[in-house]
């Protein structure tokens, strides 16, 4: 009976592990889940991302994409954050990451000074939710409350990331049922997008849209002259790719700079561009946030809050070191 009943919830799982539109399994995610164990977590995730930003205000650009890149695979677990072992690619080295991904050092030091208060308490996937509202917050955009109360996986997947992990080539159509699959709708799309409001870009991610879209050897027909003008002495062709540029005009200030430099054909990535110049199911939210910033900050915090519920019970653990499952040393 017993064996039955695994084998059940074996296939059960494998069911769902194929099923493209994730059930979202956030239940037992709550707010002011540390109140009684860890009282102070909110205010010292808080304090280090303020000394990281006085360091480099763009950890509150690459702290925050954490979110985005962790969340989307496998959900909000902390995945994102464990290196690669010798039994175990991690997500750290997939395409949408390798030399791209940063910051981590600023989640060590977030766990090092939690750890110091409340040993095995607060979760590194909770600290990446903290965080990234921090980020914002303290880069001049909304705040809003996060529900905590997430596990750290046990393991990551490289080939996961390189599956689901959307590239700056992406168009609007491809990215709306992207997110669908996560019940994140054209809305939540643009609004999220809205991220790029802070933050650079590589070169590497816009070449071929400055000289080859789509294979035609041409740049990309929605860029405005003198922006691709900037551009093209930013990232000449055959330069380093590693060089970077704003993903807006204004690169540390949380606003909705990013959604007017779309409407003025403006726009750094591909991806991006695409959500005003594509498709007019996403064109009109551009547009609307392009007029009202309060509008879009209030999309962003709601479309935050629902991406850190995407979360699926497992067997998990608070990690000790956000890099390393527990019981295992560096590099093992
Ligand atoms: C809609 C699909 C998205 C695509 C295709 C995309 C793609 C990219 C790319 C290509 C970069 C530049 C990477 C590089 O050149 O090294 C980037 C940067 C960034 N992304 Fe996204 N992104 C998307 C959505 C999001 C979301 C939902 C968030 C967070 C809520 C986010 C946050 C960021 C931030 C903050 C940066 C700048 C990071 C830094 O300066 O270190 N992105 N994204």
């Amino acid at each position: 009976m017993t064996l039955f009943f695994h084998s059940l919830l074996l296939s059960l799982s494998l069911f769902l592990s194929s099923v493209p539109k994730f059930a979202v399994a956030s239940g037992q995610l709550r707010k002011g889940y540390y109140s009684e164990t860890c009282p102070e977590a909110e205010d010292v995730v808080r304090q280090v991302m303020r000394t990281a930003m006085a360091r480099e205000a763009r950890h509150a650009a690459s702290v925050m994409r954490l979110q985005f890149h962790d969340c989307f695979v496998n959900g909000c677990d902390g995945s994102i954050l464990l290196d690669d072992t010798p039994g175990m690619l991690g997500e750290k080295l997939a395409l949408s990451n390798i030399n791209s991904l940063r910051s981590f050092e600023v989640v060590d030091a977030i766990k090092e000074a939690l750890e110091l208060r409340c040993p095995g308490v607060v979760s590194c996937a909770d600290i990446i939710i903290m965080a990234s509202r921090d980020a914002v917050a303290l880069s001049g955009g909304p705040t809003w409350d996060v529900k905590l109360g997430r596990e750290d996986s046990l393991f990551a997947s490289q080939a996961d990331a390189d599956r689901i992990m959307p590239s700056p080539r992406a168009n609007a159509s491809f990215l709306l049922s992207l997110f669908d699959q996560y019940n994140l709708s054209a809305t939540d799309l643009v609004a999220l997008s809205g991220s790029h409001s802070i933050g650079d870009g590589r070169c590497f991610s816009i070449v071929f849209r400055l000289y080859n879209q789509s294979g035609s050897g041409r740049p990309d027909p929605h860029l405005d002259p003198e922006f691709r003008a900037k551009l093209d002495t930013l990232c000449p062709r055959g330069g380093d790719g590693n060089v970077t540029g704003g993903l807006d005009a204004t690169p540390a200030r949380f606003d909705n700079q990013y959604f007017r430099d779309l409407v003025r054909l403006r726009g750094f990535l591909n991806s991006d561009q695409t959500l005003f110049s594509d498709d007019e199911r996403t064109r009109e939210v551009v547009r609307r946030y392009a007029e009202d910033e309060r509008a879009f900050f209030d999309a962003f915090a709601q479309g935050m809050v629902k991406m850190g519920d995407i979360y699926f019970y497992r067997k998990g653990e608070i990690r000790k070191n956000c890099r390393i499952v527990n019981g295992r040393s560096a590099g093992i």
